[in-house]
């Protein structure tokens, strides 16, 4: 039985919760390796609409074990209110969650430094505000707090003032900024660490027994994989590898265990925040894709940008996560277009360009070069097998493969669970 690594090919909210929850039915662990509450994964089933936002999208199908990697960053408030919504929902997650002791705590004042600096700098990110990358840095300059710190109360309390006195001193000095007081964060975070405690567990150990016993694991990736912040769009990124490489060090997964990567794309192209983007579109077509895709972020609520489908972006998405299948989604968003345009390279200076460039600028630069499908001007949201769609819904779809270089194995046509066409099976 594989362990598949799951990742977003472009700038987040492919769709990937409602892919991880349809291919549970198939694994028996889920486990989320990177990133925080910053993810928003949209999980649609029984005429039930969920946003799970650090829970692992398996965790609505019963008898599956859900895991949270030491690579994410948890915010005890916001894991505290999810478990909550979930438990008053319904669904009974003793026994069937498991949180890494070694992940990395967000504490208040992260998002009050995330906040401040957006609104101070010049080059604003446009980030969820959440505190993702103020409390990574702390983890890489190895003063953060873990879940593990959250035991001993005494030993807390130590760790935390520590911490806490740097960071006060910081935004006091930078932005004059004033920080709530120490007492009360340290009782509201010993008021959220029992229900971390609930689920806290040695998930390095775990993996490796899941996979010693033969069991499939499905690792579910948050953001995209030009989200990257070491492949993507540096500085308009997130503070984690998002790219399936942060798999093995977010879950404690050695390399020679991952048997498959699958990777998830939008038929068209979105990103949330600021930063390049060659196909982004300014018109009415943006505008009705917009529209037809309801795209806004299921995090902030911020409108996506929207743009055409991007295959520089995707050849290099499997390039560098090595993805071996792909599941498009929300090909029903274009039912009613009447041109469709897939960017198949780039051009800076009347010169080809043939590799995703690292400058801001010349990403910026980059003129895409189109090729352009008719539309197919009907419905096809919710079908369920590849022969029911259009003849130009295939030809736009096999023109994506031809172009990408890989097969496209499932389809979804819809936000619901059912709303799929599996050509090849996936786990
Ligand atoms: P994620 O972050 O990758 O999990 O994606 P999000 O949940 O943030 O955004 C994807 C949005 O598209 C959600 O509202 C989903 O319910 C919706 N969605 C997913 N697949 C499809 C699809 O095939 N068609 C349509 N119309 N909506 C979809
Ligand atoms: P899912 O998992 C889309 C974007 C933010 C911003 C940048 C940095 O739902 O696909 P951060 O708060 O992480 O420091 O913000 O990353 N971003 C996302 N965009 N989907 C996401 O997650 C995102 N998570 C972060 O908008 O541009
Ligand atoms: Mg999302």
């Amino acid at each position: 039985m594989p362990v598949c690594v799951l990742v977003g090919m472009q700038w987040g909210d492919e769709g990937k919760g409602k892919v991880i929850d349809l291919l549970t039915d198939r694994a028996d662990v889920v486990a989320r390796f990177q990133g925080g509450h910053n993810a928003g994964h949209t999980i649609l089933f029984d005429g039930k609409k969920f946003i799970l936002h650090l829970i692992p999208s398996g965790i609505f199908r019963s008898g599956k074990l859900c895991v949270i990697g030491n690579g994410v960053v948890i915010d005890p408030a916001a894991f505290t209110e999810e478990v909550c919504a979930l438990e008053k929902a319904g669904f009974k997650l003793d026994g069937r969650l498991v949180v890494s002791d070694r992940a990395n705590i967000i504490l208040p004042y992260h998002s009050i430094s995330d906040r401040k600096k957006e609104a101070s700098c010049n080059t604003k990110i446009g980030t969820t505000g959440r505190g993702i990358g103020p409390s990574y840095a702390d983890k890489i300059a190895r003063v953060g707090l873990r879940a593990c710190d959250l035991v001993d109360e005494s030993k807390l309390k130590d760790l935390m003032q520590e911490n806490f006195d740097e960071k006060k001193r910081i935004l006091k000095n930078l932005y004059n900024q004033d920080v709530p007081d120490f007492e009360k964060i340290f009782d509201e975070l010993l008021e959220h660490r029992e229900t971390i405690l609930r689920f806290i567990g040695n998930t390095q150990a775990l993996m490796r027994d899941v996979i010693n016993d033969g069991k499939s694991i499905l690792c579910e990736g948050a953001q995209g994989t030009m989200l990257d912040v070491d492949h993507g769009t540096y500085p308009f990124v997130t503070s984690s590898n998002s790219t399936a490489g942060g798999a093995c060090t977010g879950l404690g997964i050695p390399p020679n265990k991952i048997d498959r990567v699958i990777g998830v794309v939008k038929a068209y192209t979105t990103r949330v925040g600021e930063g390049p983007f060659p196909t982004e579109l300014h018109d009415a077509d943006g505008d009705q894709i917009r529209k037809e895709g309801d795209e806004f972020g299921s995090t902030t609520g911020r409108p996506r940008r929207c743009g055409w489908f991007d295959a520089m972006v995707a050849r290099y998405a499997v390039a560098v996560n090595g993805i071996d299948a792909i599941v498009l989604t929300k090909i029903d968003v274009l039912d009613q277009m009447d041109t469709l345009r897939i960017c198949t390279g780039y051009k800076t200076g009347g010169k080809v360009v043939t590799e995703m460039p690292a400058s801001l600028s010349a990403i910026e630069q980059a003129e895409p070069v189109y090729q352009d499908f008719p539309g197919w001007k009907q419905k096809t949201s919710g079908l369920e097998t590849f022969e029911q769609l259009p003849d130009n819904a295939k030809r736009y779809i096999e023109g994506l493969e031809k172009l990408i270089g890989i097969e496209i194995a499932l389809i979804s046509t819809g936000p619901d669970r059912t709303q799929s066409i599996i050509k090849k099976d996936l786990i």
